[in-house]
């Protein structure tokens, strides 16, 4: 390949990376899930919009089986619920290093309710917590963080 062109190949690959992350494309959040409370109710994983990224729509299927039972809404576990930007937005400001160690590790809210490492699911892998970490913000007001970790995991 002649230099020109490689370089028409790069600017084609940032051009569709950049574009892929913004509003209303279609790796995006519809609208209406988000919200301050969230969705009404206990949230299943049916409720939620399928992701078209792989990585996302591969976090979908582990937040179904391990991470749904707390996060869709447990109110007596005091777990924040997919789709409350309220209970996510000072989690996601965090940002993504410290989510994936504590979902990953475990840890004690201020208020004194654990998330158990792994969900205390030992048979997850990180990259399986990660993705299921990423699909929860993606479908909680992080869409774009969740996004940037699904490029980087998939151009890797
Ligand atoms: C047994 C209940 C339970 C299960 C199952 C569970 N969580 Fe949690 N999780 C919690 C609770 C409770 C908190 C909030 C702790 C606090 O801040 O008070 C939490 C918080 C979190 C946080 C925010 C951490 C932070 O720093 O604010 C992430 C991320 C998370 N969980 C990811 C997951 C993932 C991914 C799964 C599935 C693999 C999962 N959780 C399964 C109970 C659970």
């Amino acid at each position: 390949m002649r230099p020109a062109s490689i370089l028409l190949v790069a600017a084609g690959i940032l051009a569709a990376t950049a574009s892929s992350s913004e509003p209303g494309s279609s790796g995006d959040i519809p609208d209406g899930i988000v919200s301050a409370k969230g969705l009404k109710g206990f949230v299943r994983a049916s409720k939620l919009p399928d992701p078209k990224d792989p990585v996302l729509a591969a976090g979908k299927a582990v937040w179904a089986g391990t991470c749904q039972a707390c996060h869709g809404g447990n109110k007596a576990i005091g777990a924040p619920k997919i789709t409350s930007s309220d209970d996510w937005s000072p989690r996601i400001a965090q940002g993504l290093d410290v989510l994936f160690d504590h979902a990953i590790n475990g840890f004690l809210g201020a208020k004194y309710a654990e998330m158990p490492a792994k969900g205390g699911n030992a048979d997850l892998s990180d990259a399986d917590v990660k993705a299921a970490v990423a699909f929860m913000i993606w479908a909680s007001g992080g869409a774009e963080p969740a996004l940037g970790y699904a490029q980087d995991t998939t151009n890797k």
